[in-house]
């Protein structure tokens, strides 16, 4: 068996214009058009590729499918005189899985819908019940990685540049993925509520602090990028709870290039 993932791009703009844009698919079909909405859509299927073809699934289906069933669906959503801003997205989230798993065979397993670069919104058809909501932030912390039980020179071969005495700074990335339940209305937690609950637990404990001197968590405890996800994870899981939300995972990125999962394969 394969999965396989594919992202739509398209605009939906007031008055839809669905011959825009067909031949840059790459950047969005609808195309733009004034000030409109832009967004991807992330559909995955699941399934065992044809041994003569090679494919399990032509992805022209998936863009079809997307395109001929969702957008119509969408654009009603934004339709002038509608507000789009009260819309119950975990009732919009489980339509649009089920608009797209009639054409697509129920090869479907996930949708992921992506609302800013920032903030996503998941479903899964194995819990059409739950909405996984991801959303990004960033704080600016120091730290230094030193472990006082190792000599001086051990310490600097070991984290090398990172074992400065006097520190250095990062701008790190964080992503939270909280399983929301879907009410009776068809509504999840709006992300003001997550973001209120991440400023409160993470922001005004790290944000322009030095993580080895001014967070009792690090004191004894390197504050390394492994360790940074770890905790960030169990300050949030507990706070998350008291909510009825469910912290599935924190990502953390020290660098662009470097990135701790904790805890590991919980999503995919
Ligand atoms: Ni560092």
């Amino acid at each position: 068996m394969v999965e396989l993932t594919r992202c739509v791009r398209f605009c939906l703009n007031r008055i839809p214009a669905p011959e825009s844009g067909k031949f840059n698919t790459f950047s969005a079909w609808p195309a733009m058009s004034g000030l409109g909405r832009y967004y991807e859509l992330l559909v995955t299927c699941r399934g065992e590729p044809d041994p003569q073809t090679g494919y399990f699934l032509n992805i022209k289906a998936i863009d079809t499918a997307v395109r001929q069933h969702v957008l119509p669906y969408l654009q009603t959503i934004v339709a002038p005189g509608e507000d789009p801003s009260q819309v119950p997205m975990g009732k919009l989230m489980q339509r649009i899985i089920t608009l797209l798993q009639q054409p697509l065979n129920a090869s479907v397993i996930r949708v992921r819908l992506a609302l800013t670069p920032f903030y996503q919104l998941q479903i899964r058809s194995c819990d059409m019940d739950h909405v996984i909501l991801r959303q990004q932030y960033e704080f600016a912390a120091a730290h230094r990685l030193h472990v006082p039980e190792l000599s001086d020179e051990e310490n600097r071969k070991i984290f090398g540049k990172c074992n400065n005495p006097s520190g250095h700074g990062h701008n790190y990335q964080v992503e939270v993925a909280v399983k929301c339940p879907i009410d009776n209305n068809g509504h999840i937690a709006t992300v003001n509520k997550i973001d209120q609950l991440v400023d409160n637990e993470i922001m005004e404990r790290l944000d322009h602090k030095h993580l080895n001197e001014d967070v009792d968590a690090f004191a004894n405890l390197n504050p390394s990028v492994e360790n940074i996800a770890k905790v960030i994870y169990d300050w949030l899981v507990v706070a998350m709870d008291k909510e009825n939300l469910k912290l599935e995972v924190v990502s953390v990125w020290e660098t662009g290039k470097t990135r701790c999962t904790y805890p590991a394969g919980v999503l995919s």
